[in-house]
């Protein structure tokens, strides 16, 4: 019999064989914020927590939601619950959340904020809830289900602690790199440094995928975007290849637009997630070619549903058909989106 290094319900993963570049015929599906407020047993879960950071820091509730979608659609992955802004938390920036508006953290202003920043290497006590929710997950996740643990790319994380908030053109991250670039460099030093440790350390854990969200990294043009988008992500991935070999990442730089072209071979990651501002005929010939692609449903359709749906679903289904492919939506599913439109997108998925 032929000697197997791999074990064989690991080698099996359907998400794991897209990611090592295997075509297939149903592709293995899973979606962002899958486990969110559209759901009304994460609402539960979440008032039986107290709060939204509560609920990510407690370890047992935190897996008890990521399992939820699990349980409900069957999806081919798990995305650890968790949030991009655990880590300035973890750094010692204050974070908070108001109900209906968002994050608020303390904001960096000048050198003296980021020096008071902890140590990239000091993040784990304060983090050792989240990876103790990853090994929970590791116990009582279906055997064909892939964990996906992920971390916030220093670009986006950087563009909330500087306005210490979320903001519609990241103006206030913009003005520090253009007129402090000193103090905006050592802080992306830092972000870098600390998502290498966390993402290692959900690894060590059991997450058998990370996922690198660089939600705002459209807003950064030309040598821009090679310098705090591309560099970082380049940098963060070969730190972890070099310790988990193994390890698949995917890399999204959220409306990228051209810059998802060559984005996979220039940073080593494994997949490039697309949001939906690409058409996916357009990515099959640009993007794929280079390897496995995530995406890319607008999620405004997990709202208004219906035949719409259906047609989109099938029309992505089969632009990326030539190639390895994990189907997904282009952003996060919103808290106004029906659960039953999410089964109808699954089952388009899987009979197409
Ligand atoms: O995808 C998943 O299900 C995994 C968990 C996850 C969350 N946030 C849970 C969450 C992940 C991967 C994130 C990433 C995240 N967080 C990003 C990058 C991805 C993206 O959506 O662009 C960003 C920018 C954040 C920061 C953040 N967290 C914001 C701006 C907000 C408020 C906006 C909102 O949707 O309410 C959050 C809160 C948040 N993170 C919620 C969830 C389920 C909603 C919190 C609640 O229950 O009230």
């Amino acid at each position: 019999m032929k000697d197997i290094s791999v074990p064989a319900a690991t080698a099996e993963k359907s998400i794991l064989k897209a990611l090592r570049g295997e075509t297939q015929a149903t592709p293995p599906i899973w979606m962002m914020r899958q486990a969110g407020r559209y759901l009304p047993e994460y609402r539960a879960t979440r008032a039986q927590a107290g709060d939204f950071l509560s609920l990510c820091y407690n370890s047992e509730l935190a897996a008890e939601v990521t399992l939820q979608p699990i349980r409900r659609y069957g999806f081919d992955a798990a995305i650890l619950f968790a949030d991009i802004l655990l880590i300035p938390d973890a750094l010692d920036a204050d974070l908070w959340f108001v109900t209906g508006e968002g994050p608020r953290l303390s904001t960096i202003e000048d050198m003296s904020g980021v020096t008071a920043l902890k140590g990239a290497g000091d993040i784990h006590d304060h983090l050792a809830p989240i990876y103790e929710t990853v090994r929970i997950l590791r116990r009582e996740l279906p055997e064909e289900t892939t964990l996906i643990g992920f971390a916030g790319a220093p670009w986006t994380v950087a563009t909330y602690m500087i306005a210490g908030r979320g903001t519609p053109d990241q103006g206030p991250a913009h003005k520090m790199r253009e007129e402090a670039p000193e103090v905006f460099d050592a802080l992306m030093a830092r972000l870098t440094e600390a998502t290498i440790e966390y993402l290692s350390m959900q690894i060590d854990a059991g997450a058998e995928v990370v996922k690198l969200f660089d939600s705002w990294a459209g807003s950064l043009k030309g040598e821009a975007f090679q310098r705090y988008a591309l560099e970082p992500a380049k940098e963060i991935i070969a730190a972890l290849k070099a310790r988990h070999p193994e390890t698949p990442i995917i890399a999204f730089p959220r409306e990228a637009g051209d810059g998802y072209i060559g984005f996979a071979n220039a940073t080593g990651a494994d997949c490039v997630a697309l949001d939906n501002s690409v058409e996916a005929s357009w990515a099959a010939a640009h993007v794929q070619k280079d390897g496995c692609v995530q995406g890319n449903l607008a999620s405004s359709h997990m709202v208004t549903g219906g035949q719409a749906l259906v047609n989109e679903t099938r029309a992505i289904v089969d632009a990326f058909r030539g190639g390895p492919h994990i189907f997904n939506l282009g952003h996060g599913i919103t808290p106004d989106a029906d659960p039953e439109n999410v089964q109808l997108m699954i089952d388009t998925v899987r009979s197409t």
